[in-house]
């Protein structure tokens, strides 16, 4: 046998090998969700009714020092929201802005994790209410 032939028989193998992992992959993707349209209309039913107890959507610092969310979207990305929401605390172990966020704050109340904030659709919509906010 030649090494040519050597060659092209195990670049077949490796084919028929690495072939159950392509299946595999293909699996995978199909399973995955299908992209979820974020309603900025239920996420301010959702502010109104959660968020706003604390949170004003002006510039203003409310009265128990929650910063007011007026163009919150130029401080955070939409990936740093969706993990502060879902628990700032836990959030703040790992990301120091986070951190320095609840550190700053002298009123002494912290922003809650939330049981509605548990469902990632439920931010995503908040998220893109919060987006409407700017001037
Ligand atoms: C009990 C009061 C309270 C509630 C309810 C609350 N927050 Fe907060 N939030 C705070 C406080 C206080 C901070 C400042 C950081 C800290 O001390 O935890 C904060 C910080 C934030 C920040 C960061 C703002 C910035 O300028 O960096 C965002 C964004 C935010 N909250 C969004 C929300 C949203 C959206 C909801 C509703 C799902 C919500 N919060 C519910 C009190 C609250």
């Amino acid at each position: 046998m030649s090494v040519k032939s050597n060659v092209v028989t195990l670049s077949l193998c490796l084919l028929i090998i690495s072939a159950p992992a392509f299946a595999d992959e293909a699996t995978e993707t199909e399973g995955l969700p299908e992209t979820f349209a974020a309603s900025a209309e239920r996420g301010k039913a959702q502010f109104q009714a959660i968020c706003a107890h604390c949170h004003t959507t002006t510039y203003e610092e409310s009265r128990i020092g929650a910063p007011g969310l007026k163009g919150v979207l130029e401080r955070h990305s939409e990936t740093w929201l969706n993990q502060w929401l879902k628990s700032p605390e836990e959030f703040a172990q790992k990301d120091v802005a986070a951190r320095d966020l609840i550190d700053a704050n002298t009123f002494g109340l912290a922003m809650p994790t939330l049981p509605a904030m548990q469902d990632e659709h439920n931010r995503l919509d908040i998220i893109e209410y919060l987006k409407t906010l700017k001037e």
